[in-house]
């Protein structure tokens, strides 16, 4: 008798262990797909930032190490490899639409900004880029400025 009734109890946890744990991944699910990536937010990405930080936001290769032919700093990788998910939203806004002289008025690469974007389709290319980063950067980032 006492093993029918551990039985049942061990059961009866299972099946609220099992609940709680599905719940969490289908939060986590409609948390992600909460935010639609447009296809014109794409074709934004494409024709302002794919030539430098290449189509899959790859960045250009030798990066980290190696200068263009003028003496710049090649563009990184936005996918999550680079340093981009280092930065606040705020910071990343800054940098897309208004480019590092923004931040320093000698600053003399090749990232100008975009101010022809409006702040709307700046946000938005932020968020197609997080959307390219590893679960767990996104994971991370999320905790720390949302
Ligand atoms: C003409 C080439 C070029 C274009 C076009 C360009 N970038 Fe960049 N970008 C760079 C370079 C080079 C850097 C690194 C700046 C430096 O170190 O001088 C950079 C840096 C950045 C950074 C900071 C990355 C980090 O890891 O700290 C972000 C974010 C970024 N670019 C996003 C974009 C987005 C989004 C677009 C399009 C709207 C874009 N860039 C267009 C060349 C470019």
């Amino acid at each position: 008798m006492r093993t029918v009734v551990l039985i049942i109890v061990a059961l009866i946890i299972a099946f609220f262990l099992y609940q709680a744990f599905s719940n969490q991944t289908i939060e986590k699910e409609v948390a992600q797909a909460q935010k639609p990536i447009h296809p014109e937010t794409i074709a934004a990405y494409q024709n302002n930032c794919a030539s430098c930080h290449g189509v899959n936001l790859q960045g250009q290769e030798g990066w980290q190490n190696t200068l263009d032919e003028d003496g710049h700093r090649l563009a990184p990788p936005l996918n999550g490899t680079g340093h981009t998910w280092h930065h606040s939203p705020e910071y990343l806004f800054q940098v897309i639409k208004y480019g590092f002289p923004s931040f320093d008025p000698n600053y003399e690469g090749k990232m100008l900004g975009n101010d022809s974007l409006s702040e709307d389709e700046v946000w938005q290319l932020i968020t197609y880029i997080r959307q390219e980063w590893p679960v767990q950067i996104q994971d991370v980032y999320n905790s720390r400025y949302e």
